[in-house]
């Protein structure tokens, strides 16, 4: 993708893809929504791993999300694919490793620009932690760090 292209297309991206990539989906559309019609960026979210195909989000991260008032409930679980790389402008990793790992399947020359979620929402290289084998209240912390970065990434998508 070129540098001075819109971003029409994300695909939010971390390990299992049923905690913190389905809240980042479902925040930024939710976000998109509530935009005046004419906006348009299409969002999806997917696994490195196939641990969880086809399941929905964790509960867990369906009630943080339910506390904005966000439904993840039609979401399922996917692992990415290489034609994503192409399907979509910009992947974002939700921590480190797995932006590492989205970098070395990413096709050389062209493709989605790929980039550290809360990078590229302004807030620094920091990674959104993976709140798998906490409790719902790191849920719902998750969720709160999500929430805030989604409206600085809505802001540089409309740029
Ligand atoms: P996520 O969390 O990457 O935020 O969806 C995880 C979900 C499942 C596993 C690890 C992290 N797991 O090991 O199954």
């Amino acid at each position: 993708m070129q540098a001075s292209q819109k971003i029409q297309s994300v695909l939010f991206v971390c390990l299992g893809n049923i905690c913190r990539s389905p809240l980042a989906e479902g925040f930024a559309q939710a976000a998109m929504n509530a935009l005046p019609s004419g906006s348009n960026c299409r969002f999806d979210s997917a696994a490195l791993g196939d641990w969880h195909i086809g399941k929905a989000p964790d509960k867990r991260a369906r009630i943080a999300a339910a506390h904005h008032r966000v439904d993840l409930s039609s979401q399922r679980a996917r692992q990415i694919q290489q034609g994503d790389f192409s399907r979509f402008d910009l992947i974002l990793g939700m921590d480190a490793v797995t932006t590492q790992d989205l970098e070395h399947m990413a096709p050389t020359g062209g493709g989605a620009q790929v980039a550290l979620y809360l990078d590229f929402a302004g807030k620094g290289r920091c990674d959104v932690p993976d709140p798998y084998y906490g409790d719902q209240s790191d849920f719902d912390a998750v969720a709160i760090m999500l929430h805030a970065a989604t409206a600085s990434i809505m802001d540089v998508l409309a740029d």
